[in-house]
């Protein structure tokens, strides 16, 4: 099959260009023929301008790529290696919402042949796979997996806004449904992946690795959320703490935080689903879930206790967000939890604003249902810096500082400028 694909005789498709798809797709295509597949239709029509709907790629790193951008499936037809990347979210009662992988798996089920290879790389639970997406190919080709058609799947682990760890630099987990899958995948990613591929030894093994590392991830952040309470209440700086403890050599550099996005609030539910549906309550995870998910309720709670305590009246308070992002310099505002923050603050008419460079408005508008600012104005009895934009750090803060009131206080969610948490008006996790 390689040998195929580097003739350029067959193709290689990749299904869902959000996030992780459209990297790797890039990323095929400077070696071999690539056909990217995505439902949105307008999404796709700015791949096809070497734009990146998810903001994350420059144009340049559409160059030299030998890629055809569609909305039609049928175009996959010519593929041969066929990578599905969907998103793979919850739904409102935390249960895995596998639409959108089990559409995809339609739509490569329709235009298999027999000899191809479909790995998937979106974050499942382990087994989802071969019990729930492998019936699918199955049912809408006729074909047999194993026999006819080989199955795979490859956990993506690039992070939003890291210009360090990008897909090529990260150690590369395949797995394929038997070995000569096996060795055929780690093949085709090899050619790829400068920092190396992982075997894993079955698909399973891959599923849960992936679910894992952001389960661990979450679970540690939820213990730092934890003790955060713990000390505040105790009134000890976290971050004296935290410093304190890290100069043990096997102490973990996790830090408090709110926990949103579509990777580790959400991962560890498909493990949970999973867990419960074999009879296991996971009391660990969905306890370490419960305390991340209350946070950005917690950190309204403490500011308005804040501003209580030093005479405010709630009803007139003016308190500017700074960032509503779901992290740090990236535009994604999905799952955000600055959302639970607003909401909370709202509930006690607290006059909210939001400002965010880095978000778009409409978005916002149409996820959560407040517009942003765009400049602060008047004057301010909080400000809560929520995400730690590049804008909003050292002197980006200024600009916004200056509307606070003397009297006001400055939430700092994620102790950026602990610097100043000698003044007593500042406040951390
Ligand atoms: N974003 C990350 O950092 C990251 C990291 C590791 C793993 N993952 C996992 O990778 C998967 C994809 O995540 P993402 O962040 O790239 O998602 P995304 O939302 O950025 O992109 C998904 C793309 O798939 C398209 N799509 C949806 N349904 C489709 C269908 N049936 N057929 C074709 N296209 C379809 C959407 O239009 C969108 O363009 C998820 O399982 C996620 O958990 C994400």
């Amino acid at each position: 099959m390689i040998e195929e694909l580097k003739s350029k005789s067959k193709s290689i498709g990749v299904v869902g260009l959000g996030y992780v798809g459209l990297p790797i797709a890039l990323e095929f295509a400077r070696k071999f023929r690539v056909v990217g597949f995505d439902i949105n239709a307008e999404r796709v029509e700015l791949m096809k301008q070497s734009v990146d709907p998810s903001e994350e790629l420059e144009r340049s790193d559409f160059e030299g790529c030998d890629i055809k951008f569609t909305s039609d499936p049928i175009d996959l037809q010519e593929c041969t290696f066929i990578v599905v990347a969907v998103p793979t979210p919850i739904d409102k009662h935390y249960q895995p919402d596998l639409k959108p992988l089990l559409g995809a798996s339609r739509a490569v089920g329709r235009i298999l042949k027999k000899g191809d290879i479909i790995v998937f790389e979106s974050t499942v639970y382990p087994g989802c796979t071969e019990e729930d997406c492998l019936p699918v190919l199955e049912e809408e080709s006729g074909l047999i997996g194993g026999k006819d058609f080989k199955i795979g799947y490859s956990p993506e682990r690039i992070n939003p806004g890291d210009k360090e760890h990008t897909l090529t630099r990260i150690t590369k987990v395949t797995s394929g449904m038997d070995e000569e899958s096996g060795e055929l995948i780690a093949e085709v990613y090899g050619s790829i992946i400068t920092a190396g591929i992982f075997k894993a030894s079955s698909i399973k093994v891959a599923e849960a690795a992936k679910v894992i590392e952001n389960t661990q991830r979450d679970l540690n952040i939820a213990l730092m959320n934890e003790l955060s309470i713990i000390f505040d209440r105790l009134d000890v700086n976290t971050y004296e703490v935290l410093e304190a403890a890290g100069t043990k050599w096997n102490f973990l550099n996790f830090k408090p935080g709110l926990v949103g996005g579509h990777c580790i609030g959400v991962d560890p539910y498909y493990l949970t689903y999973k867990a419960q549906a074999e009879g296991i309550i996971p009391k660990v995870i969905l306890s370490g879930r419960n305390i991340n998910d209350g946070m950005g309720a917690y950190v309204a709670k403490r500011t308005i206790q804040k501003l209580v305590s030093n005479g405010t009246d709630i009803s007139k308070a003016r308190i500017l967000i700074l960032g509503t992002t779901f992290k740090e310099n990236v535009s994604d505002i999905r799952n955000s939890k600055v959302v639970d923050v607003v909401e909370e603050l709202k509930s006690f008419s607290i006059d909210v604003e939001v400002i965010d460079p880095s978000a778009n408005s409409q978005e916002v508008k149409e996820e959560y249902g407040y517009e942003l600012t765009t400049e602060p104005s008047g004057e301010y009895d909080a400000i809560i810096l929520a995400v730690i934009h590049e804008e909003f750090l050292n002197s980006g803060l200024e600009k916004y500082e200056r509307h606070l009131k003397e009297s006001g206080f400055f939430i700092d969610i994620k102790g950026a400028f602990t610097s100043k948490k000698e003044k007593s008006n500042y406040w951390s996790l």
